[in-house]
């Protein structure tokens, strides 16, 4: 399709050195898509009957049919997704078919399709996103009152409900979704119409092709239309973010169904068994999305790293923004589905949270609260309990089992009501503060979710 000045074949190893076929076809609906309405804007420019578009448009959508039921035959030799759907239509439909590419290059072809593409992937994205965030909050109602530590340095601190670190998790997947819908402001603009680098003399109505693809504004400046793929590296970024928040999740699950802590049972559908060791039963979903959220930054650098430096505008380079940009598309989608499926099925063992949390060491710092509520300056206090941390673990004594006198010894603040500061459930309920995990406040976050959701 650009032979013209060429005498000589283009070497074979060229050719599969330089095809992307292999990997654009999947842009077939989007290339089909965009070459339909850009028809539309060549009978509006008067370079197309409406007789000739009709020809195009059905042939287009004959051979969308037929590439969806895998009748279409790439070929190598034609480069890529967009050479060959216009030679096939050609061959079809004769010379109306050679005047599709009238005042368009592959270079705005690309960009228009890629955006179509990755516009429908990030809303498929969000949705998935949603998917996850609803299981984990109905995982957050199924685990009740269960209470765990929370770790820092992956130590007891302090306790909270379950349901209140299953919620940071939700937290953590708005934020994703939101980047993403942001990133979408910036994808849905049309570059159709930029020509290879600078337009065209033939001059289309560029804002009638952008609603014909339902984009809500179009280019202002052809050269950076056709070298423009922020959008990806936005989407990539987003993508490689939440595959980071899904690794945290994965260590969380991994460590909780470890015998160690036992917090959690994950069903068989979502487990797997050691081929040598009959009793193993592994988080391998965890394991792997733990794994996978690399692939994910791996592609967000292989874009940045090829688009640096890049002079304008479009350069082949560019040819390789798709596979790191399918890979992180489909990585994502892949793990939110079956995170959501395994989260659904997921139990909370009552017996080993209550446990973990029954360790009194959990209570240390309301100790130092109950002495700043007495009077007591907080680092007075956060020494005093200091010490008697010191003490509980050298004489092997709970708080709960020192005497008053002990206690007071330790600090004539110390009265005998300290010990109701001692209740895991009092704990809890006494951290009210906006965003802080007593049980109320969870509950009214489950439901602000549930209603945010619906
Ligand atoms: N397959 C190419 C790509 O994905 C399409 C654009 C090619 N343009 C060109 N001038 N060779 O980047």
């Amino acid at each position: 399709m650009w032979k013209g000045r060429f005498s000589q074949p283009t070497s074979q190893l060229v050719q599969s050195y330089g095809e992307s076929v292999s990997f654009d076809w999947r842009l077939y609906a989007q290339d089909i898509r965009g070459s339909i309405a850009h028809s539309k804007g060549l009978v509006k420019a008067g370079i197309l009957t409406a007789d000739e578009q009709a020809q195009i448009e059905t042939g287009l959508l004959s051979l969308q049919s037929e590439i969806e039921s895998g009748n279409f035959e790439w070929k190598e030799s034609l480069e890529d997704v967009h050479m060959n759907i216009e030679a096939e239509l050609t061959k079809r439909i004769g010379p109306t078919g050679a005047k599709l590419h009238t005042a368009r290059s592959r270079n705005d072809q690309v960009a228009t399709d890629v955006r179509l593409y990755t516009r429908d992937a990030v809303d498929a994205i969000i949705g998935l996103i949603h998917s996850l965030q609803r299981a984990l909050i109905e995982a957050a109602e199924r685990s009740g009152g269960a209470v765990v530590p929370g770790y820092t340095h992956l130590q007891r601190g302090q306790p909270v409900l379950f349901a209140h670190h299953l919620l940071a998790y939700v937290e953590m997947l708005s934020r994703d979704a939101a980047r993403l819908s942001d990133a979408r402001k910036r994808i849905d603009i049309m570059p159709l119409g930029s020509g290879a680098l600078a337009g065209s003399t033939i001059i289309l109505d560029r804002e009638y092709v952008a609603q014909q693809l339902g984009f809500a504004s179009v280019t202002q400046n052809s050269m950076d239309a056709v070298s423009d793929r922020d959008f990806a590296a936005e989407v990539l970024f987003a993508i490689a973010l939440c595959g980071v928040h899904l690794s945290r999740l994965s260590e969380d699950v991994i460590l909780w169904c470890s015998a160690e802590f036992g917090f959690v049972t994950l069903s068989d559908a979502h487990t797997t068994g050691s081929s040598l060791m009959p009793q193993k039963k592994n988080p391998d979903v965890a394991e792997l999305t733990r794994g996978k959220s690399g692939r994910l930054v791996g592609n967000l650098m292989a874009l940045l790293t090829l688009l640096k430096g890049l002079p304008m505008t479009y350069n082949r380079d560019m040819q390789e923004d798709k596979e790191p940009l399918f890979d992180s598309i489909d990585t994502i989608q892949a793990a939110l589905a079956v995170f959501a499926e395994m989260i659904a099925g997921m139990e909370v063992n009552e017996a080993r949270t209550r446990a973990a949390t029954s360790d009194p060491m959990l209570l240390a710092t309301d100790l130092a609260d109950y002495l700043v509520n007495h009077g007591v300056p907080f680092r007075s206090a956060h020494e005093v309990i200091g010490k008697l941390v010191a003490y509980s673990l050298a004489e092997k004594v709970a708080f709960a089992d020192i005497p008053l006198a002990k206690y007071q010894a330790f600090s004539p603040a110390f009265e005998a009501d300290l010990f109701t500061c001692l209740n895991l459930e009092t704990a809890l309920a006494a951290r009210q503060g906006i965003g802080a995990p007593s049980p109320q406040n969870v509950a009214a976050q489950i439901a602000r979710w549930k209603e945010a959701l619906s």
